[in-house]
Formats: structure tokens, sequence, C-alpha cells
């Protein structure tokens, strides 16, 4: 997969959220976007994800422009979005939640892909009936990354998945992050965990008031002492409230 996205505008009223964004998504890459409260992160990915209207620019995955496509598209072109607060089904089960991941899918394989995600998260399989309310936030995160999974993507976005977890499931979460990274899908991380996703990421994006300000290889936006004071509004990671 590749993912161009050149010269996007998003707009909410007269509040221009993206200005002018130009991000590409390399086959196999983990690529983050840090950026303050309010710098347009969320919004970039739900423009990718095909839920607002792009004000402007164009969004080209595998050579196909699906600018003017919707949300439907954007899945079936293998576009899968893990989204901010992970917006899990409390009210159903966590196998129902599972399933609406392949709401799209009309092959007969989504069940086998579904045990796939059982075999992954044994937290989730053992309870697969019941409702997801019952699940501790790192277990809906987990599920939320398993929802995404089942509609088989070859770009997953994250949106601030670490927000809200214990350092120990911070932690499974990168390393799944990696995980499914190198079984061969492209990440594009939104976070705020500048440390963690620096470290994880092969490249990355700084947003500010919806416009790029500095972009490059991960090492090197980690190197930048002066980025995380400028740019990220103090540079510490948020404390994590227990999962
Ligand atoms: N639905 C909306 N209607 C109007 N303005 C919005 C809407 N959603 C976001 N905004 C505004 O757009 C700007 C970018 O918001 P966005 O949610 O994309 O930022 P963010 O980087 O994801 O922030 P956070 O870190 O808080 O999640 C902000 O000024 C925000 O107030
Ligand atoms: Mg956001």
């Amino acid at each position: 997969m590749s993912l161009e996205v050149t010269g996007l505008e998003v707009a909410y009223g007269r509040t221009r959220a993206v200005r002018g964004l130009t991000l590409r998504v390399e086959p196999g890459e983990i690529v983050t976007v840090l950026g303050a409260n309010g710098a347009g992160k969320t919004s970039l990915l739900r423009a990718l994800q095909g839920a607002v209207k792009p004000a402007g620019g164009q969004i080209v995955y595998n050579g196909h422009d699906l600018t003017g496509q919707g949300a439907a598209a954007r899945v079936r072109a293998g576009i899968a979005l893990v989204p901010e607060g992970r917006q899990i089904f409390v009210s159903m089960t966590v196998h129902e939640n599972l399933l609406m991941g392949g709401y799209l899918r009309g092959d007969d394989k989504l069940n086998r892909d579904v045990e796939a995600i059982y075999d992954r998260f044994p937290n989730l399989a053992s309870r697969r009936d019941m409702r997801a309310s019952v699940l501790s936030g790192g277990e809906q995160q987990m599920l939320a990354v398993g929802r995404a999974l089942v509609a088989r993507p070859s770009l997953v976005m994250l949106d601030e998945p670490s927000l809200g977890l214990s350092p120990l499931f911070v932690e499974r979460l990168f390393g799944l992050i990696r995980e499914i990274n190198a079984e061969g899908l492209s990440i594009l991380l939104v976070e705020q965990n500048t440390h963690m996703a620096l470290e994880t990421a092969t490249r990355g994006y700084v947003l500010e008031l919806g416009q790029v300000t500095r972009e490059g290889p991960a090492e090197r936006l980690a190197a930048d002492a002066s980025m995380a004071e400028a740019y990220l509004g103090g540079g510490a990671d948020p404390a994590p409230a227990p999962a």
C-alpha cells in the first residue's frame, strides 16, 4: 500500500482544522503524527477515513484517488481506523464488536479471521459473550484494534491509542503495533505520547494549528530537543491513568 495526501484542507465552518497538509505513508512504514490538543490530528484521520469531506487537497491510496469517496470505499480500499476514545459498542458483546469490523466484507472467511483475533488476544476470547462494558480500558483498546483488523486492512490508523492506559498496557499496545507492522500492515499513528511514538515509528510529522511544521526520520525528531518544548506544549508525556 501507499498513501499520499497532498494539500489537504479540513474546515468546520470558519475553523480551518487542517491546512495544506502533505503527508505520505510508504509500504511497511510506521508513520507518526504528533501535535498538541487541537492541532488537527483527529481531523486529519477523519478526512482519511471519509467521515469528513475535505475542503481541498487530494487523498490517493494505492494509486486510486479516494478524495471524493465515502467511508465505505475507504474501508474497501484497505484503510481502517482505531478511533479516538476507542468507540467500542459497550452494550454489545465482545464478539459482536469484532463482527462489526467486518460488516463490509462479503466473503465467508470472517469467522476464521475473528477466531484469529481471539488467538492474538486471549483476554477477549475468554470474554467473547460478555458485554464490552466489562472490559478494562486496556482490553477495550485491544478490542478496538481487533475490530479494525477484522476489516483486513493494509493501513491501520490509530488515534491516540495510548491515552488513559496504564504503563503496562501502553507497552503492550506499542508491542502490538510493532507486531502487526511486522506482519505487513502499514501504520499511521497519531499520538501525544511523543516518546513512545518516536521510538516505534520510522518517520514522523509534527502538526501545529493544522499545519506540518516538522517532518523527518523518527530518530531525528526524537533527537531534536527543542521540538518537544516548542511544538508539543512542554513535551512531557501525560501521566497515564490506570487502565
Ligand atoms: N466537529 C467540529 N466542529 C467544529 N470544530 C471542530 C470540530 N472538530 C474539531 N474542531 C476544531 O478543529 C481543530 C482541530 O481539532 P482536532 O480534534 O482535529 O484536533 P486534535 O489534534 O485531534 O486534538 P486532540 O489532541 O484534543 O484530540 C480544533 O480547533 C477543534 O476545536
Ligand atoms: Mg484528537
